[in-house]
Protein backbone atom coordinates (compact mmCIF):
# COMPACT_ATOMS: atom_id res chain seq x y z
CA UNK A 1 0.00 0.00 0.00
CA UNK A 2 2.67 2.38 0.76
CA UNK A 3 4.97 1.83 -2.38
CA UNK A 4 1.47 2.86 -4.10
CA UNK A 5 1.27 5.67 -2.34
CA UNK A 6 4.96 6.97 -3.47
CA UNK A 7 4.94 5.85 -6.89
CA UNK A 8 2.04 7.89 -7.19
CA UNK A 9 3.45 11.15 -5.70
CA UNK A 10 6.50 10.59 -7.96
CA UNK A 11 4.05 10.10 -10.71
CA UNK A 12 2.76 14.06 -9.48
CA UNK A 13 5.78 15.11 -9.57
CA UNK A 14 7.21 14.04 -12.49
CA UNK A 15 4.20 14.71 -14.33
CA UNK A 16 4.24 18.09 -12.84
CA UNK A 17 7.90 19.02 -13.40
CA UNK A 18 8.29 19.92 -17.12
CA UNK A 19 4.56 22.43 -16.47
CA UNK A 20 6.25 24.14 -13.66
CA UNK A 21 10.35 24.32 -15.07
CA UNK A 22 9.79 27.48 -17.27
CA UNK A 23 7.69 29.09 -14.79
CA UNK A 24 10.77 29.13 -12.81
CA UNK A 25 12.74 31.32 -14.89
CA UNK A 26 10.07 33.15 -16.82
CA UNK A 27 9.17 34.96 -13.37
CA UNK A 28 12.20 37.26 -13.91
CA UNK A 29 11.15 40.79 -15.61
CA UNK A 30 13.92 41.97 -18.59
CA UNK A 31 13.10 45.21 -17.75
CA UNK A 32 13.42 45.20 -14.39
CA UNK A 33 17.00 42.97 -15.41
CA UNK A 34 18.32 45.65 -17.43
CA UNK A 35 18.30 48.45 -15.01
CA UNK A 36 19.75 45.90 -12.11
CA UNK A 37 22.24 44.33 -15.17
CA UNK A 38 24.23 48.36 -15.02
CA UNK A 39 26.56 47.07 -12.61
CA UNK A 40 27.35 44.12 -14.35
CA UNK A 41 28.48 46.02 -17.70
CA UNK A 42 31.31 47.31 -16.46
CA UNK A 43 32.78 43.63 -16.88
CA UNK A 44 30.18 41.95 -18.81
CA UNK A 45 29.96 44.79 -21.41
CA UNK A 46 26.70 46.56 -22.11
CA UNK A 47 23.74 43.69 -22.57
CA UNK A 48 26.37 41.33 -21.86
CA UNK A 49 27.94 41.65 -25.21
CA UNK A 50 31.80 41.09 -23.61
CA UNK A 51 34.24 42.06 -25.73
CA UNK A 52 36.91 41.15 -23.38
CA UNK A 53 38.18 37.59 -23.21
CA UNK A 54 38.30 38.02 -19.31
CA UNK A 55 35.02 38.13 -18.65
CA UNK A 56 32.50 35.88 -20.59
CA UNK A 57 29.66 36.59 -22.89
CA UNK A 58 26.26 36.49 -21.09
CA UNK A 59 24.18 37.82 -23.98
CA UNK A 60 21.83 35.49 -25.44
CA UNK A 61 23.02 32.85 -22.11
CA UNK A 62 20.07 30.53 -21.49
CA UNK A 63 18.44 32.06 -18.36
CA UNK A 64 18.07 28.93 -16.31
CA UNK A 65 22.41 28.63 -16.89
CA UNK A 66 22.82 31.59 -15.39
CA UNK A 67 20.53 31.57 -12.60
CA UNK A 68 22.14 28.36 -11.46
CA UNK A 69 25.65 30.02 -11.95
CA UNK A 70 24.36 32.61 -9.62
CA UNK A 71 23.41 30.69 -7.36
CA UNK A 72 26.56 28.86 -7.19
CA UNK A 73 28.44 31.93 -7.08
CA UNK A 74 26.15 33.34 -4.35
CA UNK A 75 26.63 30.10 -2.00
CA UNK A 76 30.13 29.83 -2.88
CA UNK A 77 29.75 26.63 -4.41
CA UNK A 78 31.60 27.82 -7.82
CA UNK A 79 35.03 29.95 -6.64
CA UNK A 80 35.79 33.28 -8.26
CA UNK A 81 36.79 36.07 -5.78
CA UNK A 82 34.85 38.65 -8.08
CA UNK A 83 31.80 36.83 -8.78
CA UNK A 84 31.03 36.02 -5.41
CA UNK A 85 31.40 39.16 -4.25
CA UNK A 86 28.75 40.50 -6.88
CA UNK A 87 26.46 37.87 -6.44
CA UNK A 88 26.43 38.33 -2.82
CA UNK A 89 23.45 40.43 -2.09
CA UNK A 90 21.95 38.98 -5.32
CA UNK A 91 18.26 37.93 -4.04
CA UNK A 92 16.31 35.11 -6.29
CA UNK A 93 14.18 37.30 -7.92
CA UNK A 94 17.23 39.55 -8.53
CA UNK A 95 19.33 36.50 -10.24
CA UNK A 96 15.83 35.66 -12.37
CA UNK A 97 15.55 39.32 -13.66
CA UNK A 98 19.01 39.50 -14.76
CA UNK A 99 18.64 35.91 -15.85
CA UNK A 100 15.89 37.02 -18.14
CA UNK A 101 17.78 40.44 -20.17
CA UNK A 102 21.16 39.05 -20.37
CA UNK A 103 18.83 35.83 -22.17
CA UNK A 104 16.67 38.37 -24.28
CA UNK A 105 19.78 39.52 -25.66
CA UNK A 106 21.68 38.04 -28.77
CA UNK A 107 24.71 37.17 -28.38
CA UNK A 108 27.63 39.02 -30.48
CA UNK A 109 27.95 37.29 -34.11
CA UNK A 110 31.41 36.69 -35.55
C1 LIG B 1 34.53 43.24 -11.88
C2 LIG B 1 34.13 42.39 -13.01
C3 LIG B 1 32.79 41.70 -12.97
C4 LIG B 1 31.56 42.24 -12.65
C5 LIG B 1 31.23 43.68 -12.24
C6 LIG B 1 30.59 41.18 -12.82
N1 LIG B 1 31.21 40.03 -13.23
FE1 LIG B 1 30.29 38.24 -13.69
N2 LIG B 1 32.10 37.41 -14.08
C7 LIG B 1 33.32 38.05 -13.97
C8 LIG B 1 34.38 37.08 -14.23
C9 LIG B 1 35.87 37.34 -14.20
C10 LIG B 1 33.75 35.85 -14.49
C11 LIG B 1 34.41 34.49 -14.81
C12 LIG B 1 34.58 33.75 -13.49
C13 LIG B 1 35.28 32.44 -13.65
O1 LIG B 1 36.30 32.38 -14.33
O2 LIG B 1 34.78 31.46 -13.06
C14 LIG B 1 32.32 36.09 -14.39
C15 LIG B 1 31.36 35.11 -14.59
C16 LIG B 1 30.00 35.33 -14.54
C17 LIG B 1 28.99 34.34 -14.82
C18 LIG B 1 29.24 32.91 -15.25
C19 LIG B 1 29.27 32.83 -16.75
C20 LIG B 1 29.51 31.45 -17.28
O3 LIG B 1 29.54 31.32 -18.53
O4 LIG B 1 29.64 30.49 -16.51
C21 LIG B 1 27.77 34.94 -14.67
C22 LIG B 1 26.42 34.30 -14.86
C23 LIG B 1 28.03 36.30 -14.27
N3 LIG B 1 29.38 36.51 -14.21
C24 LIG B 1 27.04 37.23 -14.01
C25 LIG B 1 27.28 38.51 -13.55
C26 LIG B 1 26.23 39.42 -13.15
C27 LIG B 1 24.75 39.11 -13.23
C28 LIG B 1 26.83 40.56 -12.75
C29 LIG B 1 26.19 41.81 -12.20
C30 LIG B 1 25.31 41.64 -11.07
C31 LIG B 1 28.28 40.38 -12.89
N4 LIG B 1 28.50 39.11 -13.37
C32 LIG B 1 29.23 41.33 -12.60
C33 LIG B 1 33.51 39.38 -13.71
C34 LIG B 1 32.55 40.29 -13.33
Amino acid sequence: MKIFFNINLLMLFLGLGPVLAPNAWAAGDIETGRTKAVACQVCHGKGGKSTNPLYPVLAGQHAQYIIKQLRAFNAGTRKDPIMNGMAAPLSEQDMEDLAAFFHSNQAPQE
